[in-house]
């Protein structure tokens, strides 16, 4: 063998305990892996795509580490084809990719744009011709930039603007795709967008963060019952939450209560309308008390609570909480209870976050016991770390690939627990655009290098690639 080629197995072995809990994964799991349209594709201004949002916040100085930008990202819209190579060498069976809606309807309004279709539908026909299952996500936050310069999220409009452009979308590609996810991470976009401006359009506006919430929900509810409406079979329709375990940092009311309203705006906000048909009345109490109401008109909550058929989940990791200051104090100089986090005290990833892989099994075995009958899919997972390449540009990431193997186990534990999990896409197949931090932080399972666009299988892959080999021969 040559000496220089890069290793083909993995050469890690996960802890017995793990291992044990892995190898009970359910049959017919499903293995994949995700990524998103911007943080990918580079090509921002061919073939007719308009800017969207993260276009426009990437200009603005000090908005991203460094400078990034998506312009280039992984030049994914010229190397698609070698890409879905990989996770064909990779042996997954999903790929979880989403459509940037400014290269599908440019400005967010009108008809498809036949040049921007043409490279998702050459993109799901590479995938199936290599026996690959393609699931799209329609909304990975590029919002097209005309319509936040009408007003964005926190405007009852984009709702029907999304449900426009995911029928452009599903009119394309529904021949072909079975599995459809309506908004990644919808806290993501109202909370990081609007309340703090961390992501584009990176507005501090809390009010209509809030409103943004309840349209984004809105949207999912209508772009849902059109494409149930107008499906060709049977199609797995549904929405990708991010959410994670809020753990008390003592019995005392105060910590009690810094964790229920982290779990209520941070999961139950979203989890209770979609599922339940109604707004947790806890956190409209909480957001009452600080002026704020949910936007909501007749009819939007049976919209939103439409039936859906499997949950994603995305799982990076949980926090302990207070509600006591630094002082002793329950309330901050506004008059308003205190949350804030306290250490977990566990290693930490590059993203500075806590590796708390029971806050996973938690979380999974919890949702399926407060929203029973709702199957999930853990559509992203993985880690950020420092990753060091050799001469050949391989990279030994034993952190990450151990992170995968113990978050494996905590899946498997939450599926001995009951939970209805039917698969595991990790985050993310190439090193990629990592929204604020720019390409500084990687979350590729292959390595990219942004010299040459070089991708290089890192040791983690070739785990992930084991473990589905493994549970498929079993
Ligand atoms: C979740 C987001 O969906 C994805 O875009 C992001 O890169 C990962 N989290 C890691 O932060």
């Amino acid at each position: 063998m040559n000496s220089t080629a890069a290793p083909t197995s993995t050469a890690f072995t996960a802890p017995a305990a793990e291992q044990a809990l892995i190898d009970t994964l359910p049959p017919g799991f499903r293995w994949g892996v995700a990524t998103s349209a911007y943080q990918i594709e580079g090509a921002i201004d061919v073939d007719g795509r308009t800017p969207s949002i993260w276009d426009t916040f990437c200009k603005v100085p000090g908005a991203i580490d460094n400078g990034d930008t998506g312009d280039i990202a992984c030049e994914h819209y010229t190397r698609m084809p070698a890409d879905v190579a990989l996770i064909k060498d990779l042996g997954l069976d999903t790929y979880r990719f989403s459509v940037s809606w400014p290269r599908v309807q440019p400005g967010g309004r009108g008809g498809v744009n036949p040049a921007g279709i043409a490279f998702y539908d050459r993109l799901v026909d590479e995938l199936l011709a290599q026996g690959i299952d393609p699931w799209v996500t329609l909304y990975h936050w590029d919002l097209p930039q005309e319509l936040e310069d009408a007003g964005g999220w926190p405007v009852r409009d984009t709702a029907y603007r999304f449900a426009d452009y995911s029928m452009l979308v599903f009119d394309a590609l529904s021949d072909r795709v079975d599995t459809w996810t309506t908004l990644n991470e919808p806290w993501c976009s109202a909370m990081l967008g609007y309340a703090y401006g961390a992501h584009a359009p990176g507005r501090k506006e809390y009010p209509a963060a809030v409103a943004a919430v309840h349209h984004l929900l809105l949207g999912h509810g209508l772009a849902t019952e059109r494409m149930r409406e107008a499906a060709p079979r049977k199609l797995d329709i549904g929405i990708t939450l991010n959410a994670a375990t809020a753990y008390p940092a003592s019995d005392l009311e105060p910590d009690l209560e810094a964790a229920r309203r982290a779990d209520g705006m941070g999961a139950r906000l979203y989890l209770d309308p979609l599922v339940h048909g109604h707004y947790p009345a806890d956190v409209i109490a909480d957001l009452a008390t600080e002026g704020i109401e949910i936007p909501i008109q007749e009819g939007d909550l049976a919209t939103i609570s439409a039936p859906f058929d499997v949950l994603g989940i995305n799982y990076y990791f949980s926090q302990k909480f207070t509600g006591f200051g630094e002082n002793g104090e329950t309330a901050g100089e506004d008059g308003l209870p205190i949350t804030r986090t306290l250490p977990l005290n566990r290693p930490r990833t590059a993203m500075d976050w806590e590796i708390v892989p029971e806050g996973f099994t938690d979380l999974l075995v919890r949702i399926s016991k407060d929203y029973p009958g709702v199957p999930m899919v853990i559509t992203e997972n993985g880690a950020a770390f420092e990753d060091t390449a050799d001469t050949t540009g391989y990279v030994a990431d034993e952190g990450r690939t151990a992170y995968f193997a113990s978050h494996l186990a905590a899946v498997a534990s939450a599926i001995q627990q009951g939970a209805d999990i039917r698969g595991y896409l990790a985050w993310s197949l190439l090193d990629n655009f990592e929204w604020a931090y720019g390409y500084d932080k990687r979350f590729g399972i292959v390595r990219v290098d942004y010299e040459t666009q070089a991708r290089i299988p890192k040791q983690s892959a070739l785990y992930l690639k084991e473990v589905a080999q493994q549970h498929r021969s079993k």
